[in-house]
């Protein structure tokens, strides 16, 4: 979607219509250009800042309409506060803010990318114009009519005054590949499970070969014959036949081991024969989300042209009740032998995951995984929406994930794996059983579940994402119910440590 702006990058100049945006630090100072543009306007800006009690403070913003002296309809002062203190974080929410002050209706704004010291510096810039974009997303697809004041322009142009706009733009492209991927994950997570059934997302997955990356679905007739009868046994109960989906970008030597990137595409989430109550179960639309992620991450890293193997596996399926639905106390053997007891069909996604990281991990040998899971209510109640789930059976990959949270604002905290946490899924009849005896520690449980089907100790990740990747947070880069969370998270990682 996203289709309400068009970006572009200009030399600063003083814009003779639409809205201006110009950023000033704490004692309210402003850059050269802004203050060339606006010096016609005299002490407006002075005068407007006491009157409204305007400070600069970051975050803060003084909307003039029609100012005295200037040509533009609207001048907006964003506050920026510190300005010497400025991260890569707050330059995507200055962005952020500014979008989101340009009103619905303006065809045309201009934001100066500038500080009261200097012009921002390329990337900084760029960050900007990362974070303008992703605040401009919205999923409008649906939507036949508007209400009053929500009309918006079709096309808002939307231009950065930067000083260097070639090297700007250069900074920005592999920007705009990781936006792209954030945003076709939060279309993919948006989308009603009507429409987006599991042939139908693997369909789409297709649309990658465009950036160069080889796409494989795997049918219900392949995956029988691999043995993945874990993840089979959750979509049995669906007219909608399940897919998985091998994604491969190869930006780096032929021979170099992969990055491998695992998803849960549950595409609606019934919770099965055991099933969930009706309030708010229109949110399991977005229990996909994790395959979602994969998918957004592996545009950005072909878009991008990342100088790295890496190989994306989601699993999708749709979890339903019905006559053919697997019931509780049903025992399948998935596709590492183990079997497996049922006694919850509603902790489905991990059955789905146990076949694909096992299939992953086999058949690629990755350098590690990392998969993300909408896998337990249970880690919303230890987290809350700020931090994402993180466990791990690799303490480097656990510390570089924590690092590049940091840095791109998707913040994950570790739980804990230990064996002690054995006992509480060993089942009675098979080999383990897909939930904890009694709901504490949901989210491990779930986890030390998983870790029995990583094959061959391969350094593993998982993500429960059960709070970030729909319904979560609201920032200034992410209004949107689906949030496209991990895309840049994962972006970073691979950009920050194998990519050499
Ligand atoms: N998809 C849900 C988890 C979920 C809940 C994600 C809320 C996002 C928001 C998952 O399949 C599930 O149903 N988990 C159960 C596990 C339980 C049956 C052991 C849960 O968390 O209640
Ligand atoms: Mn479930
Ligand atoms: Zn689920």
């Amino acid at each position: 979607m996203s289709g309400v702006m068009k970006l572009g990058f200009a030399p600063f100049a003083a814009p003779a219509k639409g809205v201006l945006i110009v950023f000033c630090d704490d004692g309210l100072k402003l850059g050269a250009a802004a203050r060339k543009a606006l010096s016609a306007a005299g002490d407006l800006i002075k005068r407007a800042a006491a009157a409204e009690r305007f400070t600069g403070k970051s975050g803060s913003a003084l909307d003039l309409i029609m100012p005295a002296g200037l040509k533009v309809a609207r001048l907006i002062v964003i506050g920026a506060g510190k300005t010497a203190e400025l991260t890569e974080k707050d330059f995507l929410k200055l962005g952020g803010l500014a979008m989101g002050k340009i009103p619905n209706a303006a065809s045309e704004a201009t934001i100066f990318a500038e500080l009261p010291g200097a012009a921002m510096r390329p990337d900084a810039a760029a960050d900007l114009a990362l974070g303008i974009k992703l605040r401009a997303y919205v999923f409008d697809r649906y939507k036949t009519k508007r209400k009053e004041g929500e009309e918006r322009s079709a096309d808002t142009k939307v231009a950065v005054a930067v000083s260097d706009v070639a090297a700007v733009r250069k900074a920005f492209a592999r920007r705009e590949a990781v936006a792209d991927g954030v945003v076709l994950a939060r279309d993919l997570v948006n989308e009603p499970a009507n429409v987006l059934y599991p042939a139908e997302f693997a369909r789409r997955t297709l649309a990658l070969k465009k950036q160069g990356v080889a796409v494989e679905v795997l049918d219900v007739k392949a995956m029988k014959k691999l043995g993945m009868n874990a993840l089979l046994g959750v979509g049995q109960g669906s007219v909608r036949d399940s897919r998985v989906v091998v994604m491969r970008w190869n930006g780096a030597k032929k021979k170099a081991a992969p990055v491998g990137f695992i998803g849960k595409g549950v595409c609606f989430d019934t919770g099965g024969i055991s099933i969930k109550p009706a309030s708010g179960m229109e949110d399991m639309k977005g229990d996909m989300a994790g395959a979602a992620c994969v998918v957004g991450l592996m545009h950005a890293l072909a878009a991008r042209k990342a100088r790295v193997n890496a190989v994306g596996v989601i699993g999708i399926v749709e979890n339903m009740p019905d006559g053919n639905a697997q019931r509780p106390g049903d025992i399948v053997t998935s596709m590492s032998g183990q079997t497996i007891e049922i006694i919850n069909t509603d902790a489905e996604g991990r059955l789905v995951l146990a076949d694909v990281l096992w299939y992953a991990a086999k058949r690629f040998k990755p350098k590690f995984m990392v998969d993300l899971a909408t896998l337990t209510g249970a880690i919303i109640v230890a987290l809350g929406h700020e931090h994402a789930g993180l466990f791990a059976n690799d303490d480097k990959l656990s510390e570089r994930l924590t690092k590049c949270g940091l840095a791109t604002g998707e913040l994950v905290w570790r739980m804990p794996l230990a064996p002690e946490y054995d006992k509480l899924i060993d089942s009675k009849f098979a080999d383990v059983k897909n939930t904890g005896s009694g709901r504490w520690g949901g989210a491990i449980t779930a986890a030390q579940f998983l870790q029995r089907f990583v094959a061959d100790k391969t350094p593993w990740a998982h993500l429960d994402i059960a709070g970030a990747g729909f319904d979560s947070r609201q920032t200034e880069i992410n209004k949107s119910w689906g949030s496209g969370w991990g895309v840049r998270l994962l972006d970073r990682l691979v950009a920050d440590y194998y990519e050499k």
